[in-house]
């Protein structure tokens, strides 16, 4: 599998977990239950932004620099990092309703500069085969089979 189908494939999924934390943040004032949601959330989107920091831009860094979108995309995961970490830290509902908004805001900006921009940069810059032996690497990492030929 080619590594930004399994990407986008990680990123659908965080979707349905953002879409969860944002009804839990409208429906609930309940400071345990929000962050409850975060935390179930938190997991995944941390380790998508380090499998994309491990596998992905450092093949990337050759073609596009350490500057540009690879910096940009970094600081992104920084600053969704220092959000999640606040969530986690506060204790007043507003303003913990108040970070989440902003982290749901960065993290449906980042997803789609990525899959608007980076992932189509990257289909470009690298070939087929490369992808696919990086698709191979992220399989490991996520201990999932891929390329079998089944019976
Ligand atoms: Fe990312
Ligand atoms: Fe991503």
């Amino acid at each position: 599998m080619n590594l930004t189908d399994a990407l986008l494939g990680e990123h659908a999924i965080i979707n349905e977990l953002l879409d969860h934390v944002r009804g839990t943040v409208l429906k609930s004032d309940d400071i345990r239950n929000i962050q409850g949601a975060v935390a179930a959330m938190e997991r995944i989107v941390v380790s998508h932004a380090r499998a994309e920091e491990d596998l992905l831009f450092p093949r990337l860094e050759p073609h596009l620099g350490q500057m540009g979108p690879l910096a940009m995309m970094r600081f992104e995961h920084n600053a969704i990092d220092d959000l999640l970490e606040a969530a986690r830290r506060e204790t007043g509902i507003d303003a913990l309703k108040s970070v989440i908004g902003r982290f749901l805001d960065l993290a449906h900006d980042h997803f789609h500069k990525e899959e608007a921009v980076l992932f189509p940069m990257a289909r470009k810059c690298l070939d087929e085969a490369t992808l696919i032996g990086l698709g191979d690497e992220w399989a490991a990492r996520r201990k999932v089979t891929v390329g079998a030929q089944g019976c």
